[in-house]
């Protein structure tokens, strides 16, 4: 049984219904399918996993190059490539459900067809605690359609979720005038979960060539660079909604988790820190433990929402 005193934090919490031993996930596409940091660590010591977007049939991504540094964070342009759900299910998600930790897969679809079938055929799998639906990929032709138009937000969740009988998280952009928006339409559409941010759309330009960089001009936006985005996002859409909201965006030590609990995520997923140090995620895991232990915090849950008014609140 989880201990519950200072000296032993209980890191455990919850996302609609799915339970995680502590509130660090990784995110979908800094993770691929677990295949090269399970020779790294035990995936056990997760909160979970988030595969990276699988489609119906294979995707080989958008042609070089597709990833860029930038100040604080990186801009890519992968364009969903992936093995497709059958070769998914058959040569990568074994491993996964071995992994002794909650396993959500990440899906996407050109059309309401496409996710639906996906949602139907992942979410009974077994060793598939969730699945999170991809509304948001800035990198792909019409991959913003679902999730910057509530009407549509709310026509694929309900969708999916007559479809799925795996617990429901949804993906949204920052890429809109206001989350709340597309968050209360997932919402009414019986989303059981909500995760964001997935990344700003951005660009870069090469001066000599007077050429942008990435192949479709534009790509996205994350890492450090885009947190203080990701954190007003999560405050602002789990103060409109009631079901639960993970947190994403630039997320690199225990105090960015700390921060995007306080601002109302039961949860979080590590992305791009990934890519900078492999062993990353348990090692802000372990740095949560520590921090809780050393600021009087006995159960993790209770600093979900906990964020106090600013000292001159007006
Ligand atoms: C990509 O594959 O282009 C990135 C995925 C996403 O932004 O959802």
């Amino acid at each position: 049984m989880a201990s519950t005193n200072s000296h032993h934090p209980d890191l455990a919490t919850r996302i609609a219904g799915i339970e995680l031993a502590n509130p660090v996930l990784v995110a979908s596409g800094t993770f691929a399918y677990g295949q090269e940091v399970s020779r790294l660590y035990d995936l056990a010591v997760l909160g979970g996993i988030v595969s990276k977007t699988i489609t119906r049939e294979p995707r080989p991504g958008n042609p070089p190059p597709r990833v860029m540094e930038t100040a604080s964070g990186m801009l890519n342009s992968i364009g969903l490539q992936n093995p497709g759900i059958d070769d998914f299910i058959a040569d990568y998600l074994p491993l996964l459900r071995e992994a002794g930790c909650p396993l959500i897969v990440n899906i996407a679809g050109e059309n309401a067809e496409d996710f639906v079938e996906l949602a139907a055929r992942v979410g009974t799998e077994s060793g598939v605690a969730g699945i999170e639906v991809n509304i948001s990929c800035p990198n792909v032709s019409g991959g913003l359609d679902f999730g910057t138009q509530p009407k549509l937000t709310e026509s694929v969740v309900q969708a999916v979720k007559r479809a799925c009988i795996a617990p429901v998280m949804v993906k949204l952009s920052p890429n809109v005038t206001d989350i709340r928006e597309i968050a209360l339409a997932a919402e009414s559409g019986g989303a059981d979960a909500l995760s964001m941010i997935n990344t700003v759309v951005g660009m870069a330009i090469d001066a000599k060539s007077r050429r942008p960089v990435l192949p479709r001009g534009t790509g996205g936006l994350s890492g450090p660079a885009i947190k203080p985005v990701a954190l007003a996002a999560v405050w602002r859409a789990s103060q409109a909604v009631s079901i639960p909201v993970v947190g994403i965006g630039g997320i690199m030590s225990p105090t960015d988790v700390v921060e995007f609990l306080l601002a109302g995520a039961c949860a979080v997923q590590v992305g791009t820190a990934n890519f900078v140090d492999p062993w990353i995620a348990p090692r802000i895991i372990d740095g949560l433990r520590d921090f809780c232990s050393e600021n009087g915090v006995e159960r993790v849950e209770s600093l979900v929402g906990a964020l106090e008014p600013p000292v001159n609140a007006r």
